[in-house]
């Protein structure tokens, strides 16, 4: 069975065909940095009237890639939250009208199990139980996942999510937009030592902070303005992915999972993805990693997710509505009869 998917949940357009949740027919992803760049930071407005304009073209390119038409999807799975609300409803309203018109059922998918199920896509999918690290723009944050469609919120970030303060360091450092990209490969050229930051680790609870390292940023350019951009920017990343890493493997040491999966746009970062490997491995722990293109927003995730939705009998009514604000544990889609 065929999923058109649909993701306009912050500032990419982005559609897809994906056939039996695992094999990606297309994944047709829009950006818009070139709009954004001036500013720093997505701009709402500006992002949800590109989706209007690239929501048909993008759409159309993903049927014409994988050969098909509308009529042959199994269904039409959109994110559904959570996002920036103008942008998820131009996605919203385009697949109801495209699900009313064409007779195509309509699926509601939340962007975070989306994410999650970028690792479905890949050769060999994980097996659950596990954790899943879903850490981006918008969310930091750890997931017990039980079963299909089974999650657990067991950590979140108290503030910037993780991929928020990479976006606001680079800013701040006035080295371009979006800044987890540029951070990462400006850290390869430096020593991560020469620069101290604090590492937030919060003792005593699962959860994560970003923003006072950030400022700690802030305050190191300010008093030192002669350091080299490239030694704030690996003591800036080290920080942040010694926390990701440590927290990660404490909680499915406590847990007792033996499967952690990564996910979301920071889950490209190339040190992430090593140090996270290596240091899970020694531990008996085995990582999953989604190709670096299915990290970042995109919408065959979505129908990945969204096809077990369908085989669930989870479709979503015309009058769907998308949440800015849509905690993942909150869903109420069950394959089992299990809350
Ligand atoms: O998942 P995503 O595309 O959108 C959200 O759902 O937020 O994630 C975008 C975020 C941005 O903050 C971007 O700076 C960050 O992911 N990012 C990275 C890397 N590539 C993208 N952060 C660190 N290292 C990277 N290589
Ligand atoms: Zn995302």
């Amino acid at each position: 069975m065929q999923i058109l998917g649909i993701d306009t949940s912050c500032d990419d357009t982005s559609a897809a065909v994906v056939k039996d949740g695992r094999c990606m027919l297309s994944n047709v992803v829009s950006g818009q940095n070139d709009i954004h760049l001036k500013f720093s930071g997505v701009v709402p407005e500006l992002a949800s009237r590109k989706h209007i304009e690239m929501i048909w073209p993008v759409v159309r390119e993903a049927l014409n890639l994988a050969g098909v038409e509308v009529a042959d999807m199994g269904a039409i799975a959109v994110c559904k939250g959570p996002g920036l609300i103008g942008s998820l409803l131009v996605g919203c309203s385009f697949a109801k009208s495209l699900s009313y018109a064409s007779g195509v059922p309509l699926i509601g998918v939340n962007h975070l199990e989306g994410h999650i199920y970028a690792n479905f896509l890949e050769p060999e999918p994980p097996e659950f139980p596990f954790l899943a690290l879903v850490v981006s723009g918008g969310h930091t944050s750890l997931f017990h996942a039980k079963e299909q469609g089974i999650y657990r919120e067991v950590a979140r970030t108290l503030d910037d999510a993780a991929g928020e303060a990479y976006d606001k360091v680079a800013r701040l450092l006035g080295i371009g937009f979006p800044g987890g990209p540029i951070i990462d490969k400006l850290s390869r050229s430096a020593d991560p030592t020469k620069v101290n930051f604090p590492r937030p680790y919060l003792k005593g609870r699962p959860d994560f902070s970003f923003s006072g390292l950030k400022t700690a940023v802030l305050y190191h350019h300010n008093k030192y303005p002669e350091t080299p951009v490239e030694e704030i920017a690996a003591g800036f990343q080290a920080s942040v992915i010694d926390v990701l890493v440590k927290k990660t493997l404490d909680e499915a040491l406590r847990l007792e999972l033996k499967t952690i999966v990564l996910s979301g746009g920071v889950s490209a970062n190339s040190e992430l993805r090593a140090r996270m490997s290596n240091e899970a491995s020694q531990k008996g722990i085995r990582v999953f990693l989604p190709s670096r293109e299915l990290c970042t927003d995109n919408a065959a995730m979505i129908a990945a997710a969204g096809w077990h939705h369908l085989i669930a009998g989870d479709t979503a009514p015309m009058d769907l509505n998308p949440k800015a604000y849509l905690p993942l544990d909150e869903q109420v889609y069950k394959l089992t009869g299990q809350a």
